[in-house]
């Protein structure tokens, strides 16, 4: 099996000299556990968190620790019955090959319910999942509502976006770094507005796109971008911590801070941080629905695929610069 581990702490923005790849034997499969080859291993934005020492709200992986990431892929060995030999799970087993697991903490045996492995991993995975419990247990969306969701053309803000309208949002609006995003985002996935968040008259183009305000502010960028909005919440507003993508790179004392408090006051805001894995006993039933609208093509996704685990380090590294865009999966 081949696994890809951290080399070194991290400083700043990773690069693929970050990481090293490793060989080793196929572990040996004991009572109780089974054995999966991963199909799909995914780059998470998330996973920078915890490579720096420090780090935000998961401890920091050790220098040759293998690099957290989720997987999807077939059981080819077993000692346990309940994830016999041919069964099709996704783990949060890191960026390996392979993997040994006794089926504890996040892995899940998927039914067939006639999508991509790889959608588990995306759509119906973590990403898919983070859009769905932010909107609809964080946020507690209601049919009418305004959203603007940040880093609107990845993964979990164009999930975000279009679930929205799902749940009969009435106008949407996305913040995305490149025209392709943008175009992507209103031809493709039903924004109403897709912003260019660089643009020194943001404030303004907000304004114009959202004249009323924003009700639900999905955000996935970091405290910048949410003070700068904070004027523009809605009374009773909502804001959705998803994660954090600008301030990841920063040490703690750099990143900027919340000021503008006092429009929580004003307007009654609610702020609130999610970690998805607290909705996992309700993942079935969104997934099920969700699964539904991808297959009859309401819901549009994307995937920027590498070739081999190696492929890994460099889609982790891009995320951070923004070029092309879609779920980063290695397939193995
Ligand atoms: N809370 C949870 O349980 C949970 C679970 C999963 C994911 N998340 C979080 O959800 C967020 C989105 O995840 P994702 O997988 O969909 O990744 P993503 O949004 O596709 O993240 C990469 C994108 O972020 C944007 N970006 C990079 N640097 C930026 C900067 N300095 N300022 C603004 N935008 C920047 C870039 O797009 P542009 O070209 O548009 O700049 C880049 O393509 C992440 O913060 C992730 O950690 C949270």
């Amino acid at each position: 099996m081949k696994r890809v581990a951290l080399a070194r702490h991290i400083e700043g923005v990773p690069t693929p000299a970050d990481f090293r790849l490793e060989e080793a034997p196929l572990p040996t499969v004991e009572e109780g556990r089974f054995l999966v080859a991963n199909s799909f291993v995914s780059a998470d934005p998330g996973t920078r968190s915890r490579l720096s020492p420090g780090a935000s709200y998961a401890p920091p992986l050790p220098p040759g620790a293998t690099v957290d990431g989720f997987a999807v892929g077939r059981v080819i060995d077993s000692r346990n019955d309940r994830f016999p030999v041919g069964t099709l799970v996704t783990h949060g087993g890191g960026w390996s090959t392979h993997a040994v697991s006794s089926g504890r903490g996040y892995c899940i045996a998927l039914p067939d319910i006639g999508v991509s492995d790889s959608a588990w991993i995306g759509v119906l995975g973590v990403p898919g999942m983070t859009a769905w419990f932010g909107l609809k247990r964080v946020a507690a969306i209601q049919p009418g509502d305004t959203v603007l969701v940040t880093s609107a053309a990845g993964p979990v803000g164009a999930t975000a976006g279009q679930l929205a309208r799902h749940f009969g949002a009435s106008r949407i609006v996305g913040l995305a770094g490149s025209a392709e995003k943008r175009a992507w985002l209103v031809d493709e996935c039903g924004f109403d507005v897709a912003l260019d968040y660089r643009d020194p008259d943001l404030d303004l183009a907000v304004k114009a796109a959202l004249p009323d305000g924003i009700d639900i502010l999905f955000d996935n960028v970091g405290n910048a971008m949410i003070d700068r909005m904070l004027p523009e919440m809605k009374m009773r507003g909502r804001i959705v911590i998803s994660g954090q993508v600008a301030d990841y790179n920063s040490p703690a004392e750099q990143v900027p801070g919340i000021r503008q408090t006092r429009e929580f006051i004003a307007r009654r805001l609610r702020m609130e941080g999610m970690v998805v894995f607290d909705d996992l006993p309700s993942f079935a039933g969104a997934q099920s629905e969700v699964a539904g609208l991808v297959k009859d093509g309401t819901l549009k996704t994307k995937e920027v695929i590498g070739e081999g685990i190696e492929s890994l380090p460099g889609l982790f590294s891009g995320l951070f610069s923004g070029t092309d865009f879609g779920r980063r999966l290695a397939r193995i």
